[in-house]
């Protein structure tokens, strides 16, 4: 196990029983991942926590993998799974940064995690190459370095005393860039009415 992997499997329990921080947020980027999806897709979702985004979205595709790195998180969300059956969706304990023998998905979600990546520019890149020409990314992240210049002191600290992971320290544009860079259109980005909240992008793979 990684110190990356151990923190989150440390963090699972208390992540699993903690409440969404902002509901709207949260259901109106689901509604707007859902405008994406159609019912033949079959969805990666990379990061996947303890499975409540993917147990929502499964409904809308035909085939949804929900992968994270860390075995206690993907356990809660496979006694999430088996407490209400869905069978197009399963959970792997799976790094963002490892390609499935299954790729190429129609699309792939990353809530919360680009900025948790070791290589951001290496991780888009593997995610570009896991879509299907036209395919779309849909992401949101919180961008550090528009959040407060306090920030990332205080996460220095934390990881200095194992209470943070690693996290990278970019702006919304630095983050747009980074897509492009990979080879991404920009399809569409917002901040749902919060100025420092997390940065929602859709990017497609050019057909
Ligand atoms: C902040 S949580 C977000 C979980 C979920 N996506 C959500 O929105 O609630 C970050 C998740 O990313 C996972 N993670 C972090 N780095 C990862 C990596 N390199 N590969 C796979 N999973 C990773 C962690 O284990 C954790 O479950």
């Amino acid at each position: 196990m990684s110190a990356a992997n151990s923190f989150w499997d440390k963090t699972a329990q208390k992540y699993a029983a903690s409440p969404v921080a902002n509901i709207p947020v949260y259901e109106t980027t689901l509604e707007r991942t859902q405008s994406y999806l159609t019912k033949n897709d079959h969805l990666l979702e990379i990061g996947c926590g303890t499975g409540s985004t993917a147990m929502r979205l499964a409904p809308y595709v035909a085939n949804y993998t929900a992968t994270d790195f860390s075995g206690e998180m993907i356990k809660i969300a496979e006694e999430k799974l088996s407490k209400a059956p869905q069978g197009n969706l399963r959970f792997l304990q799976v790094a963002a940064e490892t390609p499935l023998a299954d790729a190429p998905f129609d699309a792939i979600c990353a809530f919360s995690i680009l900025h948790l990546v070791n290589d951001l520019p290496g991780t888009l890149s593997q995610i570009y190459g896991q879509l299907r020409p036209g395919g779309y990314v849909i992401s949101k992240t919180a961008c550090l370095r528009d959040m407060g210049w306090y920030l990332p002191p205080i996460i220095r600290m934390m990881q200095l005393v194992g209470k943070a992971p690693h996290v990278g320290i970019f702006s919304a544009t630095e983050l747009s860039t980074a897509f492009e860079r990979a080879g991404f259109e920009i399809v569409e980005t917002d901040r749902f009415g919060l100025k420092r909240g997390p940065y929602f992008i859709v990017a497609r793979r050019p057909a």
